[in-house]
């Protein structure tokens, strides 16, 4: 055995070990607590090496790069390396499947940016359809399927218009993977032309308006019962996606309310984020504990902290437009990963 190999032997032995340390680490540590710390290990990639990315920044002309050098710290553990060959390998056979708005697509570009650079020289396939995107590697026979779904109730178009049936899920056969991964809340915020529907239902009561947050409850309840009775936890690993923050409004961060997330190059330092809790947080936290054994991926604070992570205006070449909601990648939803990866491979 030459050289090489031994010392190849002993890091995977080293290796071994703290993933070991992390899984005990992991049980008593709560993942969603921390902050952002400078990492030379980062990125986990380059987005130009990644064909098929969106939401990359760099390319669109974004000039700053320091948003590319975090890595999220949970205060109580330090999360696993992200390793693609052995996430795969754990994979082999299996679907992956987020369900949900375009923070779900982000996350699933980004899931498919790290396995790719992770194995560069293995093949894969992607094709798109309308709603559905499915990433494969034939090696391992290993698919990250995103399938679009704002709302996860029903979206029905009717004779009077497009209704949101707060009760109800009747494409729920669609949602097949070994790992379910859901999220929907940005939708329901929707206002002006970016709304797209035009009424409530709710049983045989159809309104034109109500209370957002109170629909986006019933909705999330909805679903909630609907995974209950048709989805077996013991096979199937379930999480829910919480709120992504947005940086619209300055005040929240100690500037004027008028600046918003463009020219933000630095995340909010330490573990607290200035501004008030954000709203959807509550019910997303009360409906997901409700539900037996669901985890919830909650992303809320660590989003709130970073106010320079949105593509803002190099959401894509010449844009105009400021994007404070979705994220540049590489970026921050592959810290949402690297937690995924944490949770999927330590049981
Ligand atoms: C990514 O790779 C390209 C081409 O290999 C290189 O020009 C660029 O500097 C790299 N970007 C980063 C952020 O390392
Ligand atoms: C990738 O595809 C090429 C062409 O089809 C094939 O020759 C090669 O063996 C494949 N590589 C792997 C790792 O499967
Ligand atoms: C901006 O945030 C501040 C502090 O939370 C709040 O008082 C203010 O109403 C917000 N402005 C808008 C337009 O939402």
């Amino acid at each position: 055995m030459g050289l090489w190999n031994i010392i190849g032997l002993l890091m995977a032995v080293v290796a071994d070990e703290i993933v070991q340390a992390n899984n005990v680490q992991l049980n008593s540590c709560d993942l969603f607590k921390g902050s952002w710390v400078y990492s030379d290990s980062h990125p986990l990639y380059n987005a130009s090496t990644c064909p098929f990315i969106g939401f990359n920044c760099l390319d669109n002309g974004r000039p700053d790069r320091d948003y590319l050098k975090y890595r999220w710290k949970p205060n109580g553990c330090d999360l696993p390396r992200f390793d693609g060959e052995a996430f795969l390998t754990r994979n082999r056979g299996k679907t992956i499947m987020f369900v949900g708005d375009s923070l779900s697509n982000n996350m699933w570009q980004s899931l498919t940016c790290v396995l790719h650079s992770a194995v560069p020289n293995s093949n894969y396939t992607i094709t798109y359809s309308s709603k559905l995107s499915t990433f494969s590697f034939p090696e391992y026979a290993a698919s990250i399927v995103f399938l679009q779904n704002g709302f996860l109730v029903d979206l029905a178009y009717e004779k009077i218009g497009k209704v949101l049936k707060l009760d109800s899920i009747s494409t729920g056969d669609q949602w097949k993977g070994d790992t379910l991964i859901f999220n929907t809340y940005h939708w329901w915020t929707h206002t002006g032309r970016s709304k797209t529907w035009d009424y409530f239902q709710v049983g045989d009561k159809v309104v034109e308006e109500m209370d957002r947050m109170e629909a986006f409850k019933m909705a999330l309840t909805t679903w909630s019962k609907w995974v209950d009775s048709n989805i077996d936890t013991s096979k199937t690993n379930v999480f829910f996606q919480g709120v992504s923050a947005v940086h619209l409004n300055g005040s929240e961060w100690g500037e004027p309310e008028a600046k918003n997330c463009k020219g933000q190059s630095q995340p909010v330092k330490g573990s607290k984020y200035p501004g008030p809790s954000h709203r959807g947080e509550d019910i997303v936290k009360s409906v997901v504990s409700s539900m037996e054994k669901v985890y919830l991926l909650d992303i809320t604070l660590l989003t709130q902290l970073r106010k320079d992570g949105h593509p803002s205006i190099y959401a894509g070449k010449g844009s105009k437009f400021v994007d404070c909601s979705h994220w540049c990648l590489a970026g921050v939803p592959d810290s949402w990963n690297e937690i995924l990866y944490a949770l999927l491979m330590q049981n």
